[in-house]
């Protein structure tokens, strides 16, 4: 077979990176003799008990494939079919992911809030519970937030704190779409149960994939009351993987000695220094602040076709339109130079 491998890293997605070697070292440890399937090895009992530790309190945890996934199903716990989640106008839950939190519901209806920053506002969600009380409303039971963005900004603890106040004020709960979760946590420099179960959030999608393990998310749930059944949920769902240990153990390679967090940070400085030499040039302009290992961009068409025609891959659908320049773990200073010396050629 003629696998054609270019070497280049791009700046299209984080899950365009490979896997980082200390997940890719738990693999290769957990790929001796036989364990058993369905979760039950000690592989993914160890990942759960740190992923326990990481958040220093006691939660349910469950691995699935991917993020669609874990956002569909963990919302399916949260809600009943005549409910509504309430979420940011772009958030993935509601752009990407081909109605799957609707189809995984039962029909959860999902309604749409607008937001500086790709940001979910608590008056928004007042508004938006009591634009409608009566009987054929969908009701409203649970707040959606991505953390970090699907513009690269990040929720800070105060900020998910009012939020909390007033889901909790109007009876609804809190989910939070963590694909980026380590990202927004270098970033902001708080422990992780600062801005997770400390300030109110029910269900966390912490992601995997984008960090730098090869294929997997893991569904923690602070309040475990919502847990009940959720095993069940994944099988149906297809996504009880039958060798689990191999979903498992790159977790334990990147829990391990802060890793996670490392690669995170390593993601979002890269995304700094991007920024850093964006800025400075006259036809590019900064779309939203930088705050993890994105950087929003907007350019004159005839650049990003030049661009895409130099090889570089990179989206202009994502969020509310530019060009969305994302970092990942493996993201080097030379990669970010080679962008931007052939950007300067185009403009
Ligand atoms: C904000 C956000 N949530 C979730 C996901 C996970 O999606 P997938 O189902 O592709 O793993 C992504 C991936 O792009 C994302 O950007």
């Amino acid at each position: 077979m003629n696998v054609t491998n270019q070497p280049r890293r791009h700046f299209a997605s984080d899950n365009y990176a490979g896997i980082c070697p200390e997940a890719w070292a738990a693999l290769a440890e957990a790929n001796q003799g036989h364990a058993p399937g369905y979760g039950d090895d000690l592989w993914t009992q160890k990942a759960a008990d740190l992923i326990r530790e990481v958040f220093e309190t006691d939660c349910d945890v469950f691995f699935v494939f991917n993020g669609t996934a874990a956002n569909s199903l963990s919302l399916a716990s949260m809600c009943q079919s005549y409910h509504s989640i309430l979420c940011h106008e772009i958030a993935h839950i509601e752009a990407d992911e081909c109605g799957a939190p609707e189809f995984f519901s039962n029909g959860t209806k999902v309604l749409l809030m607008p937001g500086a920053d790709g940001k979910v506002e608590p008056a928004s969600i007042e508004r938006m519970v009591k634009r409608r009380t009566d009987i054929h409303y969908p009701k409203p039971r649970a707040v959606s937030l991505t953390q970090a963005t699907e513009v690269g900004t990040v929720y800070t603890p105060d900020e998910i704190k009012a939020i909390w106040a007033k889901s909790k004020s109007l009876g609804l709960r809190i989910h939070m779409d963590g694909a980026r979760f380590a990202n927004a946590v270098a970033s902001l420099g708080v422990t992780p149960k600062e801005i997770t179960w400390q300030a109110g959030v029910d269900v966390l999608c912490f992601g995997g994939t984008k960090n730098g393990i090869h294929i997997g998310e893991a569904v923690v749930f602070f309040n475990r009351e919502l847990a009940r059944e959720f095993d069940y949920r994944c099988k149906q769902g297809g996504q009880l993987a039958s060798k689990m240990r191999f979903i498992s153990a790159p977790w334990v390679g990147m829990l391990r000695d802060g890793i996670w967090l490392r690669y995170a940070a390593h993601a979002n400085k890269m995304a700094a220094y991007l920024e850093s030499k964006l800025r400075p040039l006259s036809q590019v302009k900064i779309l939203f602040p930088r705050q993890a290992n994105a950087v929003f961009a907007e350019m004159p068409r005839v650049v990003i076709d030049g661009m895409h025609g130099k090889g570089w891959k990179f989206y202009t659908f994502i969020g509310q339109g530019g060009c969305r320049l994302m970092c990942a773990w493996d993201t080097t200073e030379s990669d970010v130079d080679q962008f931007v010396s052939d950007l300067e050629t185009l403009l």
